[in-house]
């Protein structure tokens, strides 16, 4: 019977050693220690044996139980440690390895714009600030002299939320708010949205950008309009880009013009300018015996349109890649 216990023992400290995972050991473990398995089942034949070799063959099954735990607890930490060392070295992050690449992103064309016409103008000493797109009518429209009920106002129809408060039409909105907490001079520029209720086309938008550009100071006269607008123009479009004047109507301008870029063989028009009408400096307490001012304002989709051919400005609130690709 002894020889049993050997063969069993044997035969189990084999299976230990063969077993390549901790699965494979539960499933050894099982069969021979299990409850009524292996050296358990051995065990329970005792009572077939003869009185005088019992006690013989238990203490042979014990030590064999013993030798059996304790071979699989070897074999479990040494395969655990296996598992370990392998999961190290494939879980490693190798840091010599490229990074992945992130697509990379762009600014939007108009941004491009708006950052270069920053550049120019902050170059030429203007200042940037920048006024709401929720703004008060009396500085849309009655702070630049527009008289009650003018028809200059038909031309900017707006999205009114109150009474008083509307989606500002123009970016000239800011001169109003300058004016009444500065003292001249000051030479100041805004870039921001606008908004005017419109039939939507290729050149026209309910939404679209404009810079507004203003100074005031001593003996500022349309020479000075015509300087900065020709050093601004030749900035943005080259050295051989012309300025032309032509008489136009603004209220909060007089004279007021319109003024076109000759550029590439064309006459553009670029926006309106002209000096800053007496009423607007009197109404805020500015001497015009002294001071005077200029203005200008031009449309930023109209910028980027001129300078890459793009003929349609909806374009530029679509958000199409393959539009903004492009640039
Ligand atoms: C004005 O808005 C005046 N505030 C400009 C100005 C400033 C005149 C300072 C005198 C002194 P106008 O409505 O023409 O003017 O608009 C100026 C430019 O904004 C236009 O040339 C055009 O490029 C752009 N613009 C106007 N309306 C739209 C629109 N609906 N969609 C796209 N661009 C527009």
């Amino acid at each position: 019977m002894a020889d049993t216990v050997g063969e069993l023992l044997k035969e189990a400290m084999e299976a230990i050693g063969a077993s390549a995972s901790l699965a494979d050991l539960i499933t050894v473990d099982t069969r021979y220690l299990g409850r009524n398995k292996g050296l358990n089942e051995l065990r329970r034949t005792i009572g077939t044996l003869p009185q005088n070799e019992r006690p013989a063959f238990g203490a042979r099954i014990n030590e064999a139980v013993s030798a059996l735990t304790e071979a699989i607890g070897l074999r479990r930490a040494a395969l655990e440690e296996r598992d370990l060392e392998r999961r190290l070295a494939s879980e490693t992050i190798d840091v010599t390895l490229p990074g992945r690449s992130l697509p990379a992103g762009r600014l939007h064309p108009l941004t491009q714009t708006s950052e270069r016409i920053k550049a120019v103008l902050s170059g030429m000493g203007f200042e940037f600030v920048e006024g709401p797109e929720l703004e008060d009518y009396a500085y849309n429209f009655a702070a630049l002299n527009y008289p009650e009920d003018h028809p200059a106002m038909d031309e900017q129809n707006s999205f009114f939320v109150s009474d008083s408060q509307l989606l500002r039409t123009q970016t000239t909105a800011l001169q109003g708010r300058i004016m009444s907490q500065r003292r001249p001079p000051f030479r100041i520029a805004t870039i921001g949205r606008c908004f005017r209720y419109e039939a939507v086309d290729a050149t026209h938008h309910h939404t679209f950008h404009q810079v507004d550009v203003f100074m005031v100071d001593e003996k500022i006269s349309m020479a000075d309009l015509k300087g900065t607008l020709g050093s601004f123009a030749r900035q943005m479009f080259g050295q051989e880009t012309l300025v032309r004047f032509r008489p136009d109507f603004f209220p909060f301008v007089e004279p007021g013009v319109d003024y076109s870029i000759h550029w590439r063989g064309r006459w553009l028009e670029l926006g309106g300018a002209g000096l800053i009408h007496p009423n607007i400096l009197r109404a805020y307490g500015i001497n015009t015996n002294k001071y005077s001012g200029f203005a200008f304002g031009l449309g930023i989709e109209r910028t980027h349109m001129i300078q890459t051919g793009v003929n349609d400005l909806r374009l530029y609130l679509e958000n199409d890649l393959r539009f903004l690709r492009q640039f």
